[in-house]
């Protein structure tokens, strides 16, 4: 009791506190309630894991990279990892539909960092608005085998119409079948199994 009112006191005092002392990403148990009331755009129950998120980011060249884009962010367990990565004058745009995951976003300190509150299927319409050509690689996070066909081939094919010739569309699932959904919109597409993640996932890293 005497601690919280010590720290209302502080809050008050100082009003960055509250801001510093917010969570920067949803604990484990929120997570898992949010992604069963919203199995069908989250397709989760937990977030993607430190292993999973460095096999994602091992074929981008981040030393190349100018600007890069995450769909399907969530609370922003890759995207943290993305900008540990990135060069200090590239760009990642993040977009993410849930207001509530956007809030934990916008919470990352990084002036290299543009939350985008839109769904992915206007990729293209965005790119087009910020004058950019091609973009280095995507990560994704998007649970497409839940999204409607049309949808999801839709951001796929726009992902793939803007994905530089040199750079990467990486993406993971939990299961190896929609592997013949991307081999019809990209090149090859290469699959990694990374058992430490809930449930095991598999990295799908398309050209
Ligand atoms: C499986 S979670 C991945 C979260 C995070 N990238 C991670 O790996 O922990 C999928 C996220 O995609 C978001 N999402 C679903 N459909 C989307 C769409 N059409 N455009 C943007 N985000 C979308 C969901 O709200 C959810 O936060």
């Amino acid at each position: 009791m005497l601690r919280s009112v010590k720290k209302v006191v502080q809050t008050l005092e100082n009003p960055h506190l509250a801001l510093m002392t917010q969570p920067s990403s949803m604990n484990r148990f929120k997570y898992f309630i949010q992604g069963v009331k919203d199995l069908k755009t989250k397709g989760t129950i937990a977030p993607t894991s430190k292993y999973t998120s460095k096999q994602m980011l091992r074929n981008i060249n981040f030393s190349k990279s100018n600007l890069l884009v995450e769909l399907g962010a969530g609370d922003g367990s890759i995207t943290r990892r993305i900008l540990e990565q990135m060069k200090p004058e590239a760009k990642l745009y993040s977009f993410e539909i849930d207001p509530k995951f956007c809030g934990f976003l916008e919470r990352i300190e990084d002036p290299r960092l543009h939350v985008i509150n839109d769904s992915a299927e206007h990729l293209s319409d965005y790119l087009q608005q910020w004058g950019v050509d091609k973009v280095d690689s995507f990560i994704s996070g998007i649970p497409f085998v839940v999204l409607p066909d049309a949808l999801g081939n839709n951001i796929l094919q726009q992902a793939k119409n803007a994905l530089h010739s040199d750079g990467c569309f990486v993406q993971f699932h939990y299961s190896t079948i929609p592997k013949k959904r991307y081999e019809q919109i990209f090149d090859s597409v290469a699959i990694k199994l990374e058992v430490r993640n809930l449930p095991p996932a598999f990295v799908f890293t398309c050209h």
